[in-house]
């Protein structure tokens, strides 16, 4: 089958995001998680931009070994030298070098006519050839530019030396057709075509950027660029997981393969979200929250009968344990049943009947149900899980700027004993977390912690998740109050009592939130 190659550019388009800066550290953290996610090349930055963007491709370079690390220059020599300076310790150096084509670039940016920009385009492909083994040419915003004169520079550039000739659609302008067109026409006119590989680099100002990808590799593309969540300038770029899952979904229709190793799409996209601050919309395809969540009751059933009734991808199949049915007021029993039993609840037939009832009212007034509600509903129907959980009693810190930050709280153990203990730490939250780490029995690490308001103005309700992790178990707890640091500590306690149930009978709870 034919292979698509993978040019993630999450590093350095990605990184081009308002707003989004990663200092070295972090674009190592995530070069490490692309290279196991088998993306064939990774652009890890502009080494001419600023000396942290040539030292970070420098560290990704040397550290990387089964992907490709590349770089980004302008058409000039000094661009050039840079990234060279960059990458040449790598085991495959290979440059990325662009000039636009179209009129508006020309005439307004790069103020050169068209055989300037072709002398241009030729001169510094053929100075980067004589270091690099591999060159890629970009025609930057090649969508809007004039195909005869493309057609003559991209021939131009390859008789220089490039082996990749990728064809952005810098501002996004085109669509499906019109880009495969362009794809079948070089393949049709430029005579060397052959000695290279095509290549597409989409944005999605119109929300058109991984349909015109897939357009692309329909009509010749053999390479992809794009970045995780989709993140990039403006609107951002095509989105590497929505490509990939395509590919492999649509393998009927695509009859292409590529090297990803798709389970680490969903890891790789909370990484790039984390340390990008840039949140994953919940309804995203492929790696939103909801991508697997099922909430109409008609559909639960379907799901819980037979889940490739309504799922054509598998959570499994990018790395999320298993599919989640949201509970709504769209809910049917069936779903509600199966969320009590994962909770670990097992009330007889008769107290279900009841419980729906009244949950079903719930459902009906609150926008969104979250698992504290449905705890709090078996709560009052004094129903007890088969593995007791702990609850917060109480919690107080001690804060102050010339003070050690010191907590004191206070649990109900699952045989009704109440528990006191305190704590200090470098903070608020730490001493909270070095508190409850003394109480719980288990050693637990955090992996992370997030905030959010719920609702808006000054008395919005703080909403807390995080991820601990015990002998090898990720699990996610969430916690909602009034205050912040109270949020902190229920969130903790919510994911130790879901860690609980999840060994007392091995069930999946990490994706169990409603
Ligand atoms: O969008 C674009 O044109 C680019 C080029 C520099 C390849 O990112
Ligand atoms: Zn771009």
């Amino acid at each position: 089958m034919r292979k698509i190659e993978i040019f993630d550019t999450t590093l350095r388009d990605g990184e081009q995001t308002a707003g989004v800066n990663l200092n070295t550290a972090e674009k190592i953290e995530i070069a490490k998680r692309l290279e196991r996610l088998g993306v064939d090349v990774m652009e890890a930055g502009f080494p001419a931009a600023s000396k942290g963007d040539l030292d970070a491709v420098k560290k990704v370079a040397s550290i990387v070994k089964n992907s490709t690390v590349t770089a980004l220059a302008r058409s000039n020599r000094s661009d050039i030298d840079y990234a060279w300076e960059a990458l040449k310790d790598s085991s495959e150096p290979r440059l990325h070098v662009f000039i636009a084509t179209s009129p508006i670039h020309m005439t307004y940016k790069l103020k050169k006519t068209p055989d300037q920009v072709v002398e241009a385009a030729v001169g510094a492909v053929k100075y980067a050839k004589e270091k690099f083994p591999v060159v890629q040419w970009s025609a930057e915003d090649a969508c809007r530019s004039d195909l005869v004169f493309l057609s003559r520079i991209v021939e131009k550039v390859i008789d220089a030396g490039a082996t990749v000739i990728n064809i952005p659609d810098t501002v996004g302008f085109t669509n499906p057709e019109e880009y495969g067109k362009i794809f079948r026409y070089l393949l049709n006119t430029v005579p060397n075509i052959e000695k290279a590989i095509l290549s597409a680099h989409c944005h999605d100002d119109l929300g058109m950027a991984v349909a015109n990808s897939l357009s692309a590799i329909e009509n010749g593309a053999n390479q992809i660029e794009c970045t995780i969540n989709g993140i990039g300038e403006r609107a951002g770029n095509a989105s590497l997981e929505e490509i990939a899952v395509a590919l492999a979904i649509r393998e009927d229709f695509y009859k292409v393969k590529t090297n990803l190793t798709l389970n680490e799409i969903s890891r790789t996209s909370q990484l790039v979200s984390r340390l990008t601050g840039i949140a994953v919309p919940p309804n995203k395809a492929v790696v939103g929250k909801n991508a697997f969540a099922h909430e109409s009751g008609i559909h639960q059933d379907g799901v819980l009968k037979e889940k490739s009734t309504y799922e054509i991808i598998t959570p499994e199949l990018v790395g999320v344990p298993s599919n989640q049915l949201v509970l709504g007021k769209h809910s049917g029993r069936h779903a509600f049943k199966d969320y009590l039993h994962k909770l670990g609840f097992h009330p007889e037939e008769s107290k279900v009947n009841v419980l729906f009832e009244d949950f079903k009212q719930l459902a009906d007034r609150k926008k969104e149900m979250t698992e504290e509600d449905i705890f709090a509903l078996l709560i009052d129907h004094k129903i007890q899980p088969e593995v007791p959980l702990y609850q917060l009693k109480d919690i107080q810190v001690n804060y102050g700027t010339n003070q050690i930050p010191t907590a004191t709280l206070r649990l109900l153990t699952p045989d009704g004993t109440l528990i006191q203990d305190a704590a200090t730490g470098s903070g608020s939250v730490e001493a909270i977390y070095n508190t409850l780490g003394k109480m719980l029995p288990s050693s637990l690490k955090l992996n992370d912690y997030r905030i959010q308001s719920v609702g808006a103005g000054r008395d919005a309700l703080a909403q807390v998740f995080v991820q601990i992790v015990c002998d090898g178990h990720e699990i996610n707890g969430s916690g909602t109050a009034q205050d912040v640091l109270e949020a902190s500590a229920k969130a903790y306690v919510h994911a130790f009592n879901k860690l609980q149930m999840h060994s007392s009978d091995k069930k999946s709870y990490e994706r169990m939130s409603i």
